[in-house]
């Protein structure tokens, strides 16, 4: 009786041991450029979701080590390399997320609007494929300008006859983590009790903070919201000046990115109550994208939420009115892109 008690206790245990460590739900997600500064980061906190069942990297180089080291976290997903064009379509097949952070990233003295050359062409040849070959995953842009590439990649889509807006997502994460972070240091607050909505676009003055919408509400003198403001603004320069050549963010970029992506299976997974800031197409402005806080549910963006526009305070509808015009360039840029190539 003692020895059938002792199984029965085995038993259980394993069960327990099996539950913690099995993933609670099967996502399919790649990582195309994962042999990258933010793309090995971002694989690996993505391999730590309980969420995930297969990890898909995509590379043009060096990914078979990368997804070799991965390989052996003992967390849920199996981990898979892919390298070069003749892999993408295979890299691609069955996925619920696909991250982009390929492209080649700033250097001192460049704006994002530099990449454009290089970047956009890239982004535009990854959409193709992923058209291709999962039209109904959820598409999260990294590759910058943010401004155009996602522009471009709705053109590509619509080429292709399966664009959906309301799972295009341009990743602008990372200006919320940074506000976030600088809001708290400066009034001294918990960190993680504090959100500030970013909207506009993701480059310079199109980053807009609504620091008048900062949760919980703080009170900041107007020197405060401009130094903030502008530090937000900028904070992608303060890396790449610190990095002086190395490149861009790369691990608070993961982290921003694989929250995001967090993000996205906890809506797939039916949880809801999710939202993030992120650029995409909207009707919230004239301006055919914009970032701004969305409700993400199964099917990709449920709602806007007006509300946050609304009852600004005087500097923030004046940095609106004066990002405007720079964000509509950047978009028309991406769009003639993407449609003199056809
Ligand atoms: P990186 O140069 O370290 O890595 C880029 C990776 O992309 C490399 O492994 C490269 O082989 C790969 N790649 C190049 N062409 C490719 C192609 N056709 N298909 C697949 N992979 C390809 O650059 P890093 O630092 O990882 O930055 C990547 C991008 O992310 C840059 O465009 C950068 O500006 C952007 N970025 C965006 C941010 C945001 O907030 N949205 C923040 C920081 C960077």
């Amino acid at each position: 009786a003692l020895r059938a008690s002792f199984a029965r206790k085995a038993h259980k245990d394993a069960q327990v041991v099996q539950s913690q460590f099995q993933p609670q739900a099967s996502y399919k997600v790649a990582v195309l450029g994962a042999a990258g500064g933010i793309g090995q980061p971002l694989a690996l906190l993505i391999k730590m979701s309980p969420l995930v069942s297969s990890l898909h990297l995509y590379d043009i180089a060096n990914v078979k080590g990368v997804a070799a080291d991965l390989s052996h976290c003992n967390t849920p997903s199996e981990v898979l390399d892919f390298t070069g064009a003749a892999e993408l379509p295979s890299s691609l097949k069955g996925v619920d997320v696909v991250v982009i952070p390929a492209g080649v990233p700033r250097k001192p003295g460049m704006t994002r609007d530099d990449l454009f050359n290089i970047n956009a062409g890239i982004v535009r040849n990854l959409i193709e494929a992923v058209a291709d070959n999962c039209p109904d995953a959820f598409i999260h842009i990294i590759s910058n300008p943010v401004n155009s590439t996602v522009p471009i990649a709705a053109e590509v889509l619509k080429q292709k006859g399966v664009y959906n807006p309301k799972k295009l997502l341009g990743v602008s994460t990372l200006d919320v983590v940074r506000a976030n972070t600088f809001v708290a240091q400066k009034k001294n607050l918990k960190l993680i009790d504090v959100d500030v909505p970013v909207v506009g676009g993701h480059a310079g003055i199109t980053i807009l903070p609504l620091l008048s919408k900062t949760k919980p509400s703080v009170s900041l003198t107007d020197e405060e919201v401009e130094q903030l403001t502008v530090r937000i603004q900028n904070a992608g320069t303060e890396v790449v000046e610190a990095k002086a050549g190395a490149g861009s963010a790369t691990l608070s970029m993961a982290y921003a990115a694989a929250r995001f992506v967090e993000s996205s299976l906890r809506a797939l997974d039916g949880d809801g109550d999710v939202y993030e800031c992120s650029y995409v197409a909207s009707d919230l402005t004239e301006l055919p994208f914009f970032a701004s806080r969305v409700k993400l549910g199964r099917n990709g963006i449920e709602a806007f939420i007006p509300s946050d526009l609304q009852g600004l305070t005087e500097y923030e509808q004046k940095a609106l009115e004066a990002l405007k015009p720079e964000l509509k360039a950047s978009i028309e840029k991406g769009i003639a892109f993407a449609n003199k190539q056809t």
